[in-house]
């Protein structure tokens, strides 16, 4: 039986590159996992696409002196790139900034409004008066009331955590130069959430066996200490979704209120794409369908805990609205394994100060799997982890190289040099014990390391698929077919064919980390179908103007392919490559000294 999988990614605001912190954090798990279920035979949708409105956008093209319309088209298609690039396979890659988005985040306002989880509130905001408008959120900036931290944003504290009223931030200054600001009162809406503590605190509990720690400290913590409070929804913006009350000009629904619902929309524009309009009901509208949002721990309280309440509170109003069906309600969240922060060379990760190893400009000059095995058997999903260059070459010469690809490449070109370019035909029941052993040792990997990927332990995944990998150079090494090639061709041959074989199997474990190395080694042992499917771009037209969104086509799948390997012997082999390269350490320093300098 088939599993419908969503895996949501965290969507990046159009306002900075994306780095290998993102990365790690987010678009690469997901891959992983959606790689992974799609090789099970799992239904899986991945989805996410551009955060292109709120603060963090308009403030960005303000600082830019351009339209924020072409600000957040710069960045997205950067973020096309990057995932073509780097193998991140997105069903869908959208933006925020579509009519689907807007009609289906302003039917979750209105579902809340009408279940009654929404009021309506006045309270001072920020506002300048030679511009004639409101600054909120990070437009201004002062001293956090409660930790004293000096960069405190007016609506939140990223040092504390906590939600501020704008009113009471110490020194606040405008992110935009002016000079005077002054408090002016404004209406807004409130979702309700002291009513929904309950719902929610349940729906954690719920899921408590297979949540983080992290996560499940953070949201139940939250519940715990102080209480739910209400969260002001709308803002006094242009830019972003208008709120669909009459009365309400000139205001737009919060951006992470309306960023979070791209997971329900993303998928609803992805049906119409594919011309099955339903095709969504599987992951959303089906008790049996598991969600994964992969997040860094930033969007934690965003994710687990806002959005849950969205769909509570939502319930069966949502689709009566939306289209008009009635009695069906959004499936909730599965797991949000949110991953810690990776720093850099001991530091924080900052874009602004160029302090960070940006994904495109990483892959000018390396190759995508190096990046993502470093960032998986690095990723940061229990402590905060640290990107060190002089450890990146190391972890990539000793063992991405030493271990794996001089495995793959040793034995296929000794494979080819003494058979002809051909896996040994032998016999399969000539077998002797030492290589049904081995052969099962592979076997039992697919189960750990499937395991291992079900939890969402990534790191362990991927050391239990080294750890096969280096079994099969100790087998290697005891049976020494280098050797026994001259005297007895027949050993050297069963010896030789049960690497290929485990070699082969180690392919699958190692694919959803390693696509790229994993294609190539698919073809070299002399498959002609691929292994993965392919991306793609398509522009996509609609009455708020175009848009590219970045697709996926799997590839036609008749049987599981996350199972050992059956390879028949004889089997012609394609031609045969370094599957990785050796890195010179003298990279380290020379990317050490790119840091910290002008923006790339
Ligand atoms: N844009 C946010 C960030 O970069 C993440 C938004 S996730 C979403 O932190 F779900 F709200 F879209
Ligand atoms: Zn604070």
């Amino acid at each position: 039986m088939s599993t419908p999988i969503l895996v949501a990614i965290a969507w990046p605001y159009s306002n900075a590159d994306i780095h290998v912190g993102n990365i790690t954090g987010s678009h690469l798990p997901g891959d992983i996992i959606a790689r992974y279920h799609r090789m099970k035979g799992n239904d899986v949708l991945m989805v996410s696409g551009t955060d292109s409105h709120g603060t963090p956008v308009t403030l960005k093209a303000d600082a830019l002196g351009k339209p924020v319309e072409e600000v957040y088209q710069y960045y997205h298609h950067r973020f096309l790139e990057l995932f073509q690039k780097l193998g991140i396979t997105y069903d869908l890659f959208t933006t925020t900034h579509t009519r689907n988005h807007f009609k289906v985040s302003q039917s979750i306002f209105l579902a809340l409004h009408r279940n009654g989880y929404l009021f309506t509130q006045t309270s001072p905001q920020w506002y300048s008066p030679s511009r004639n408008r409101f600054l909120p959120d990070r437009y201004v900036e002062g001293t956090c009331y409660i930790c004293g931290y000096e960069g405190a944003r007016s609506d939140q504290c990223d040092r504390c955590g906590n939600v501020l009223e704008p009113e009471k931030l110490l020194n606040p200054r405008s992110r935009v130069g002016d000079r005077q600001l002054e408090l002016r009162p404004t209406e807004h809406f409130y979702l309700d959430l002291p009513r929904m503590e309950e719902q929610i605190r349940a729906f954690l509990e719920e899921r408590a066996a297979h949540m983080r720690e992290t996560v499940l400290g953070e949201s139940l913590g939250k519940i715990e200490k102080e209480g739910l409070k209400p969260r002001p929804i709308t803002r006094d913006l242009d830019w972003g979704i208008p709120v669909p009350l009459e009365g309400w000009d000139g205001k737009c629904l919060y951006v992470w209120f309306e960023a979070v619902i791209g997971y329900l929309s993303a998928p609803i524009e992805w049906s119409q794409l594919v011309s099955q309009p339903r095709a969504w009901y599987h992951w959303w509208l089906n008790p049996q369908a598991r969600q994964f949002y992969f997040i860094g721990k930033d969007n934690i309280f965003f994710h687990a805990v806002l959005w849950p309440a969205q769909l509570m509170g939502a319930g069966e109003t949502f689709m009566e609205i939306f289209n008009g069906e009635k009695g069906l309600r959004l499936t909730l969240p599965y797991d949000v394994p949110a991953n810690q922060f990776m720093n850099l060379e001991g530091q924080k990760i900052s874009g602004s100060r160029n302090w960070a190893v940006w994904g495109l400009d990483f892959l000018e000059r390396y190759d995508p799997d190096p990046l993502r095995y470093y960032l998986t058997a690095n990723m940061p999903e229990m402590h905060d982890s640290d990107w060190d260059w002089e450890e990146f070459v190391a972890r990539n010469n000793n063992e991405l190289v030493a271990t794996w690809g001089n495995l793959a490449y040793r034995v296929l070109s000794f494979a080819a040099r003494h058979w002809e370019g051909r896996v040994p035909p032998i016999s399969l029941t000539d077998l002797r014990p030492q290589d049904r052993a081995l052969l099962d040792e592979v076997e039992k990997a697919f189960t750990r390391v499937g395991e291992e990927l079900e939890a969402v332990h990534l790191r362990a995944a991927l050391q239990e698929a080294m750890r096969t990998a280096a079994e099969v150079n100790r087998y290697l090494e005891q049976n020494a077919p280098w050797n026994a090639v001259k005297t007895e061709k027949e050993q050297a041959a069963l010896t030789i064919y049960t690497a290929l074989r485990a070699i082969d199997s180690l392919k699958i474990l190692f694919a959803p980390f390693l696509p790229f190395s994993s294609e190539a080694l698919h073809r070299m042992l002399g498959y002609t179908a691929p292994l993965f499917g392919s991306q793609y771009t398509e522009s996509v037209e609609d009455d708020l103007g175009r848009h590219t969104v970045l697709r996926y086509r799997p590839v036609p799948q008749t049987a599981t392919q996350w199972q050992p390997s059956q390879l028949p012997p004889g089997q012609a082999l394609g031609k045969i490559q370094p599957l990785f390269r050796k890195l010179d350490p003298s990279i380290v320093e020379e990317e050490r000294a790119r840091l910290g300098g002008g923006q790339p």
